[in-house]
């Protein structure tokens, strides 16, 4: 009689900020695993906390149903680093790493897939290191990930941020006004590029490119002076500023100081993160999750997820490591842009007329 092979036991966890889609992923992870290759899933509490306090429950098929189209994670997500330094008044540190790779033992996991950023990444390289077995899933609305050419969560965002700038243009349409806008992003550009581009910005600030103020001001005068009744701005949070002000506060207040405009601010916050995912967002982050079974099947582990063209496919986690994957500055969006006449802040930007 042939012998009947072991199923595999699989822990699933998503950790960092959370995004539209993550559900989406758990969903497609889970019920692939479970259908296709009669796998157990085991879904583990607020990101690597769960693994460090014993906190999971058994995913089944019944669990993993109408979460499509949730926002948030039913996993819940914590910040928690178990590889970070921390001084504790000299009290004996809890060593983190090593709980975790004792419950991951004593859960009796195969593999464990961790949903997340470039934080989660880079803490799943190491865990790899630690002789672990673990995929990657890439998820942010910054869509920062080195290795993949999305990651999901982005597109989301970007409906909700371009949807805001919309709505921007009728009221400062209306007061005659200059309106700033600070969207999200970390340290990366892509959401403020991708939104400013596609609501319309006048002007569009990333943390790639070094703004000069002055061009600025010069710019939005010229506007004014071409009967331009009004300007939408469009900043990333991650562009240099003073540390104590909001990116959207300090534009704000030096366009209204140089150019006497009338100027007025919005910051968009956690709304970006927040509620459905877009129909992309749910499409990816089910390809991705289905990819990511697929390589805890071969055997193929300690790999992120990772979209290539129009391919899914996936990169080794200790190259993801601690890349950040930010906008180049001659990404083609910017230079056509920059024809449209669209202003990033710099020498490019046409300025007053003299
Ligand atoms: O990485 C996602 C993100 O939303 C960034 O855009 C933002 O800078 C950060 O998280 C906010 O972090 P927190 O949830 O810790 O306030």
């Amino acid at each position: 009689m042939p012998s009947k092979k072991k199923s595999l036991k699989i822990g699933i966890l998503s950790a960092g900020g959370d995004c539209p889609g993550i559900n989406a992923a758990i969903r497609g992870v889970g019920k692939t695993a479970i259908v296709e290759y009669g796998m157990q899933v085991i879904g583990i509490s607020s990101g690597f906390l769960g693994l460090i306090n014993e906190e999971y429950e058994v995913l089944t098929e019944e669990k993993l149903s109408g979460i499509l189209t949730l926002g948030g994670t039913i996993l819940g997500t914590s910040r928690e680093k178990p590889f970070k330094k921390t001084k504790d008044n000299g009290q004996d540190q809890v060593d983190k790493p090593k709980l975790i790779k004792r419950h991951y033992k004593e859960l009796g996991l195969d593999a464990l897939v961790c949903i997340g950023g470039n934080g989660t990444q880079r803490t799943a390289s190491k865990l790899v290191e630690e002789g672990l077995n673990v995929i990657g899933l890439p998820k942010t609305i910054d869509n920062d990930v080195w290795g993949t050419d999305i990651t999901f969560g982005f597109d989301s965002a970007l409906g909700i941020a371009t949807d805001a700038i919309d709505r921007l243009h009728t009221t400062a349409n209306s007061h005659k006004r200059i309106m700033v806008i600070e969207l999200m992003g970390h340290n990366a550009g892509w959401l403020t590029l991708f939104a400013g581009i596609a609501g319309g910005g006048d002007v569009i600030l990333l943390p790639e490119i070094k703004y000069e103020m002055d061009i600025i001001a010069d710019y939005l005068v010229r506007r004014a002076s071409e009967k331009k009744p009004y300007s939408i701005v469009v900043v990333a949070e991650g562009i240099s500023k003073p540390k104590k002000d909001k990116a959207a506060t300090f534009i704000s207040q030096q366009i209204e100081k140089i150019t006497g405009l009338e100027t007025r601010e919005t910051i968009l916050g956690y709304i970006q993160r927040g509620g459905s995912p877009s129909p992309n967002d749910r499409i990816l982050a089910t390809r991705f999750g289905a990819h990511a079974v697929e390589l805890i099947a071969k055997g193929r582990f300690g790999q992120m997820v990772a979209l290539k063209g129009q391919e899914i496919g996936s990169v080794p986690l200790k190259d993801v490591g601690s890349k950040t994957r930010l906008v180049p500055e001659d990404f083609p969006l910017i230079g056509k842009g920059r024809k449209m006449g669209i202003c990033f802040g710099d020498k490019y930007c046409r300025g007053k007329i003299v």
